[in-house]
């Protein structure tokens, strides 16, 4: 069968980027409590780039990549699971935390193109544990499944457990273009808080507030935290929370922005891997929080939510098959996406 990987070639992490091919491996067999998976759908995350350039922990080669998918299941490993024949399923996108708030119980992996867990959604059939698998919400095509499960429960875990967001509060959401960004703009809109973003562009913007955003500004304009202070509500003049993906300076800037006591939440560091916190945000009792992905727990109650709430993922672009797909991480390199970039995998025509 087909899988998509990357093959190494020298460099230094971050100079190099390691070619993406696709080859040929045996089709894997289920053990005793896993499902064979057909998959239908695969998503890319920033952190497959970070792999690419040999700058996210774990990374290797020949290993299939990709850690968002959907597929159904063709076959099972004993027969109590024989009921699960059938069923379209979201994958899972990590593994060793069940439901510890604070963080995961045991070693911690994430799905796709790492030796931590040699396994990834970017092949044509992969075996994963019953236990760990959720049911597809039958409301989402294959691409917005496949979009779904990592950046999904990234973004969950950031806005309620994490940020703690209630109904009426105001949250700013940094470089919404980002998948993780327009989930949690959604989620935190599904939330009823009011949402204020940050972005590149005007028209990506433009669509944050046709999915519920109130308003935005333009992160590269020299001061947009004077910008946004201008939008905030005469009611509410101040910030609740900030979620955000980028790092940089977003303590400094925002520090003037949020409530005494006001939470940032750092879910990732696109520009570097340093947030400078300064006295002014420790003298404002604001709290700096880091975030991975989430528990077993919280991908659950993730996929709930999106069921309770119709959520749909914002798919940015769609290719089929193995061959494309590294036109979609020349998109992701471009930063030109607006949600999430999806490949389609397998000759039968998935449902779009
Ligand atoms: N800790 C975890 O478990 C976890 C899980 C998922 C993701 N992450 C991390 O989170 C980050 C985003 O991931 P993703 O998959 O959502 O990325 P993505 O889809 O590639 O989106 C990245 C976005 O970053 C925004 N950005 C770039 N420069 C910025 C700046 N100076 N200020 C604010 N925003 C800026 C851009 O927004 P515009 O297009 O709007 O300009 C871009 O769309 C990455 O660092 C990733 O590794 C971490």
């Amino acid at each position: 069968m087909k899988a998509g990987v990357i093959t190494r070639v020298d460099g230094k992490p971050g100079e190099v980027y390691y070619p993406y091919s696709v080859v040929d491996i045996p089709q894997p067999t289920p053990g005793p409590d896993e499902l064979l998976i057909k998959i239908h759908g695969a998503a890319l995350n920033h952190r497959d780039l970070f792999i690419r350039q040999h700058l996210y922990p774990g990374t290797t080669w020949n290993v299939p990549l990709l850690a968002d998918g959907v597929g159904t299941v063709v076959g099972v490993g004993s027969q109590e699971l024989e009921g699960w024949k059938g069923k379209k399923v979201l994958i899972p996108p990590g593994k060793g935390w069940a439901s510890d708030p604070s963080g995961p119980e045991e070693s911690y992996a994430v799905l796709g193109g790492t030796k931590h867990w040699p396994n990834g959604t970017l092949q044509e059939y992969a075996t994963f544990s019953a236990a760990e698998v959720e049911e597809c919400p039958v409301h989402l095509s294959t691409p917005e499944a496949a979009a779904l499960p990592l950046c999904g429960t990234t973004a969950y875990r950031a806005v309620f457990n994490k940020g703690q967001i209630k109904a009426g509060q105001n949250v700013l959401i940094t470089g919404i273009g980002g998948g993780v960004a327009l989930a949690a703009l959604q989620f935190a809109c599904a939330a009823g808080a009011t949402v204020f973003v940050t972005s590149s562009s005007a028209e990506k913007i433009r669509s944050a507030k046709e999915l519920g955003a109130s308003a935005g500004v333009n992160y590269k304009s020299p001061e947009w935290e004077k910008d946004l202070q201008k939008m905030l509500p005469k009611s509410r003049p101040y910030l609740d929370l900030v979620v955000d993906g980028a790092g940089g300076d977003i303590v400094q800037r925002s520090v003037s922005l949020l409530k005494k006591g006001g939470i940032i939440v750092s879910y990732g560091m696109t520009l570097g891997p340093l947030v400078p916190f300064t006295m002014t945000a420790v003298l404002k009792n604001i709290e700096l929080r880091g975030t991975t992905m989430g528990s077993r727990k919280e991908f659950h109650d993730m996929v709930s939510f999106v069921r309770l709430k119709q959520i749909r993922p914002v798919i940015s672009t769609t290719t089929r098959g193995f061959e494309s797909v590294d036109e979609l991480f020349e998109i992701m390199r471009s930063g030109k996406q607006f949600g999430k970039l999806v490949v389609l995998l397998g000759n039968d025509q998935a449902k779009l």
